[in-house]
C-alpha cells in the first residue's frame, strides 16, 4: 500500500509511540484548561488600545468600505474605543506587512493577534481539533484533489479546513490561498485558525457565535451533516420555535440558568453548564471519532505548551511528564490525559442541566450501541476486505481509480458518518433511513458485488465468507438451501 491508499483506508488521526501509562482525573483536566486567570476577560490594559494612528483609518473607510466600518462602529470593539489599527497593526518585519496610508498594517488579523487581548480564548483554541483542521488533511488532499483539481482545494477544502496562507514578495496575499476563514488556517505568523470562522467580522459578536448558524456553514452535507441532524432533532425543533427565549446576547450563557428552551451546538460542545466551564476547544467532550472507517474511542493528551493530541484507546495512554511526538512531529511533554470516559462524563453533565441522569445515560447507551453496530457489522468487515484487496494487488494503490473505492468511501464517509452523527445527536431519520439503511443497502447490493468483481470468484468468496457470512451480524443471510437473492450468488451456509 502506498501512503495515499493507507490514509484512504485507515483512520486519519495518527498515533505515536508511547512510553508510559497513567491518567489524570477530569477535574485536573478541566483545571488545566480553566486555571488561566481572567477567563473571558480582556487582558490588555485599556490604556493600550485606541492608538493614535488608527483614528485616521475610519474617515476613509467610511467611504471606501462603508459596510465593514459600520459593523466595527456597532461592535463591542468600536464601543470600547478600539480602532482599526489596534487589530490591523503589524511589524515591518512581518512577512505580510504592507505600508498603507502611512501606517504599517497587515490584512490578516490572526488568532495570535486577537490573543493579545483575549488570552483565554486564544489558548483554548490553539491546541484544538479545529486549529489542526488544515494540518490533519494535508496528506488526504492529493487523493481527493485527483477527483477535483487545484481550484477545488482553494474554493472547497480550504474554505472550511483552512489554507496555508502564502504571502507574495510585496506583502500581498496569494489568491490561491486567501481569502478563506477556514477553521485551521495556517497564518503567516504561524498561528492556526481564524477567529472569524464563527465570529463574523467586523461585528465579532458572541451572540452570533452561539447560534447554530455559526457552525452550519461547515457542518452540513454528506460527511458532517450536523445541520440537518440538529434541525431534525427535538432540540432543533425547540430552538426554532423558541429562539426568542434563548437569551443569546446574555453576558454569561449557562445552560439551564440563562436559557433552557433548547441546547444549541455551542451548548453541548463549547458552552457553560453546571460546573463545566465554556471552552474554545470543541473536541474536549467527544469520546468517539465518528468520521473514520471504524470508530474508536480516544484519549485527549494535553501537552505542557497547550498542544493536544487525540489518541485512540488501542494505544497505551502516556504518563504525565513523559515525552511523546505531537501532531506536528516535534516532541512534547505530557501535562494531562483525559480518558474517553471522562470526556463522556463532561458531555453528559451538560445534559443534566435539562434532563435526568438515567435519561442521559440511557441515551448514551443507545448512541454507543449504534456506533458498535456500525463498526462490527459494516465498518470492520469492509475495512478488512479493502485491506486484503490492496495487499493481494486486486486494487491499484491509487485511490479513487476503481468504482469499489468510491463505494467504500461513501459507505463510511457519507452514510456511515451520517448514521453515527444521527445517533449522537438524536435524529432518528439520519440514524436509520439516511444512515444505517443506506449503509446496509450499499454494502449488500454494491460493495459486495464489486468486491467479487475486483477479487475474482475464489478470493471474493473467501473474503466474503470470512468477513461477512461468518460474522454473527450477517446470519440472517443464511437461508437454508438457497443462494442469496440480493447478491445473486450463494452466500448460504449449507
Ligand atoms: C486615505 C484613505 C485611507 C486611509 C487613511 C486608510 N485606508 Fe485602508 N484602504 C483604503 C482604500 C481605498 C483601500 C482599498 C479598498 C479596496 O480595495 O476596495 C484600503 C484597503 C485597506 C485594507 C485591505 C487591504 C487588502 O489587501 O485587502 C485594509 C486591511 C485597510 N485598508 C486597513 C486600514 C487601516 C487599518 C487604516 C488605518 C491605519 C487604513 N486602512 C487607513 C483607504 C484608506
Ligand atoms: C477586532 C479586530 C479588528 C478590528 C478592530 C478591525 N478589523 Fe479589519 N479585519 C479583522 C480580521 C480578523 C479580518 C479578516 C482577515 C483574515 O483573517 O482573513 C479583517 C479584515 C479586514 C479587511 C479585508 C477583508 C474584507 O472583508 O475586505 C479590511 C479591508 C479591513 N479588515 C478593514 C478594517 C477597518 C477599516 C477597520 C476599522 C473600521 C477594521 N478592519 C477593524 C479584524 C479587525
Ligand atoms: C486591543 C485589544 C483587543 C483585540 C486585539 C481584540 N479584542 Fe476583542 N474585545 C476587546 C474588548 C475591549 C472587548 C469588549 C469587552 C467588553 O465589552 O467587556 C472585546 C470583545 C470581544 C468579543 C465579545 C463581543 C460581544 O458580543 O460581547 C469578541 C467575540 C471578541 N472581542 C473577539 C475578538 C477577536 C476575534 C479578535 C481578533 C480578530 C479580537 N477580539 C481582538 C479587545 C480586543
Ligand atoms: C463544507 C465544509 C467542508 C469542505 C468543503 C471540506 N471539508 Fe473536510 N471536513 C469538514 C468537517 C466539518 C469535518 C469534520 C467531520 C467530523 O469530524 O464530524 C471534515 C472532516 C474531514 C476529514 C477527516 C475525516 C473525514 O471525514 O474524512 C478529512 C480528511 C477531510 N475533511 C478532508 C477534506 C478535503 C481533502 C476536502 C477538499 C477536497 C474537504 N475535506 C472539504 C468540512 C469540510
Ligand atoms: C467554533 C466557533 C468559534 C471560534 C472559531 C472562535 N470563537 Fe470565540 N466564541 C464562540 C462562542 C460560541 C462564544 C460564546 C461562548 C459562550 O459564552 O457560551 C465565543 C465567545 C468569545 C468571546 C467572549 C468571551 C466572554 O466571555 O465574553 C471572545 C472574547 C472570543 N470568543 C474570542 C475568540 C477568539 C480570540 C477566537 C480565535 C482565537 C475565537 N473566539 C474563535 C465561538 C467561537
Ligand atoms: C469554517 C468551518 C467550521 C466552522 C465554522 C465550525 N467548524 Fe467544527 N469542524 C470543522 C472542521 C474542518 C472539523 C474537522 C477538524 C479535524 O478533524 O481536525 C471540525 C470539527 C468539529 C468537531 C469534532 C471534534 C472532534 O472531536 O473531532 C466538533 C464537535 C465541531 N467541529 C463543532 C463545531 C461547532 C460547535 C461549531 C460552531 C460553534 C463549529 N464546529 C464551527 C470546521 C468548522
Ligand atoms: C444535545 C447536545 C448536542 C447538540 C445540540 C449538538 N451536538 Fe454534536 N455531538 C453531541 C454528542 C453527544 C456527540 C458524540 C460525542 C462522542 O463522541 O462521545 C456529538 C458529536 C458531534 C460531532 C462528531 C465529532 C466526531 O467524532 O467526528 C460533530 C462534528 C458535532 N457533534 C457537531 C455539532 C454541530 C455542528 C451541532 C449543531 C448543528 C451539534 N453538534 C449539536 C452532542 C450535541
Ligand atoms: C438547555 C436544555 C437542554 C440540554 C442542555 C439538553 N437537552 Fe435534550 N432536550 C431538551 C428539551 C427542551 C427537549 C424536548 C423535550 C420534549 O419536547 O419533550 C429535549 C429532548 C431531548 C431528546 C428527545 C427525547 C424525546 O422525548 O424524544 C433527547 C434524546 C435529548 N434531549 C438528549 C439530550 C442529550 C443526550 C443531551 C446532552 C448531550 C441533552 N439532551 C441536553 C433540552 C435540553
Amino acid at each position: 500500500m502506498n501512503s495515499i491508499t493507507k490514509i484512504f483506508t485507515s483512520s486519519i488521526h495518527p498515533a505515536s509511540p508511547l512510553q508510559f501509562f497513567s491518567r489524570l482525573t477530569l477535574s485536573a483536566i478541566i483545571l488545566a484548561f480553566c486555571s488561566l486567570a481572567n477567563a473571558g476577560k480582556v487582558t490588555l490594559d485599556k490604556s493600550e488600545w485606541g492608538i493614535e494612528g488608527g483614528k485616521e483609518c475610519i474617515s476613509c473607510h467610511k467611504k471606501s468600505s462603508k459596510g465593514l466600518a459600520t459593523q466595527w462602529e456597532e461592535s463591542a470593539h468600536g464601543k470600547a474605543g478600539m480602532n482599526c489599527l489596534d487589530c490591523h497593526q503589524a511589524d515591518i518585519a512581518d512577512d505580510d506587512a504592507i505600508t498603507h496610508e502611512g501606517e504599517v498594517i497587515a490584512t490578516i488579523v490572526s488568532p495570535k493577534d486577537c490573543g493579545r487581548c483575549h488570552v483565554t480564548e486564544y489558548e483554548q483554541q490553539k491546541g484544538s481539533v479545529h486549529a489542526n483542521a488544515a494540518v490533519l488533511i494535508q496528506n488526504r488532499i492529493p487523493a481527493l484533489e485527483n477527483i477535483g483539481g487545484l481550484a477545488i482545494v482553494a474554493g472547497g477544502c480550504d474554505q472550511c479546513h483552512g489554507s496555508v496562507v502564502k504571502v507574495k514578495g510585496d506583502g500581498t496575499l496569494d489568491p490561491k490561498t486567501w481569502p478563506n476563514s477556514g477553521i485551521g488556517r495556517i497564518n503567516p505568523d504561524g498561528s492556526k485558525g481564524s477567529c472569524t470562522s464563527c465570529h463574523g467580522r467586523h461585528l465579532f459578536s458572541k451572540a452570533q457565535a452561539r447560534d447554530p448558524g455559526a457552525c452550519m456553514r461547515c457542518h452540513s452535507g454528506p460527511d458532517s451533516p450536523d445541520r440537518e441532524i440538529y434541525e431534525a432533532s427535538k432540540h432543533g425543533m425547540h430552538f426554532m420555535a423558541q429562539r426568542d427565549k434563548m437569551n443569546l446576547d446574555s453576558d454569561q450563557w449557562r445552560a439551564g440558568i440563562d436559557y433552557s428552551a433548547a441546547p444549541t451546538c455551542v451548548t453541548c460542545h463549547m458552552g457553560a453548564a453546571g460546573k463545566i466551564k465554556p471552552t474554545h476547544d470543541v473536541g474536549m467532550r467527544n469520546a468517539w471519532k465518528l468520521n473514520t472507517p471504524v470508530s474508536e474511542k480516544h484519549y485527549l493528551v494535553v501537552f505542557e505548551d497547550g498542544d493536544k493530541l487525540n489518541l485512540p484507546v488501542s494505544r497505551e495512554a502516556p504518563e504525565r511528564g513523559s515525552k511523546m511526538t505531537k501532531l506536528d512531529g516535534s516532541m512534547g511533554t505530557v501535562k494531562a490525559v483525559a480518558s474517553p470516559e471522562r470526556r463522556r462524563q463532561a458531555m453528559s453533565s451538560v445534559c443534566l442541566e435539562c434532563h435526568s441522569k438515567a435519561f442521559a445515560k440511557n441515551f448514551m447507551t443507545q448512541f454507543d450501541d449504534v456506533v458498535e453496530l456500525y463498526n462490527e457489522k459494516f465498518g470492520k468487515p469492509a475495512q478488512a476486505i479493502m485491506q486484503a484487496l490492496y495487499s493481494e494487488k486486486k486494487l491499484t494503490p491509487l485511490a479513487f481509480d476503481e468504482p469499489l473505492e468510491f463505494t467504500y468511501w461513501e459507505l463510511w464517509h457519507d452514510e456511515g458518518a451520517r448514521a453515527r452523527h444521527g445517533a449522537a445527536m438524536a435524529s432518528p431519520n439520519h440514524t436509520w433511513w439516511e444512515g444505517i439503511y443506506e449503509v446496509g443497502r450499499n454494502f449488500y447490493t454494491k460493495f459486495l458485488p464489486q468486491v467479487r468483481e475486483a477479487a475474482g470468484e475464489e478470493l471474493g468468496n473467501a473474503l466474503i465468507k470470512k468477513h461477512v457470512t461468518d460474522n454473527e451480524h450477517h446470519q440472517w443471510l443464511k437461508q437454508p438451501g438457497k443462494g442469496n437473492p440480493i447478491l445473486g450468488y450463494g452466500l448460504g451456509g449449507q
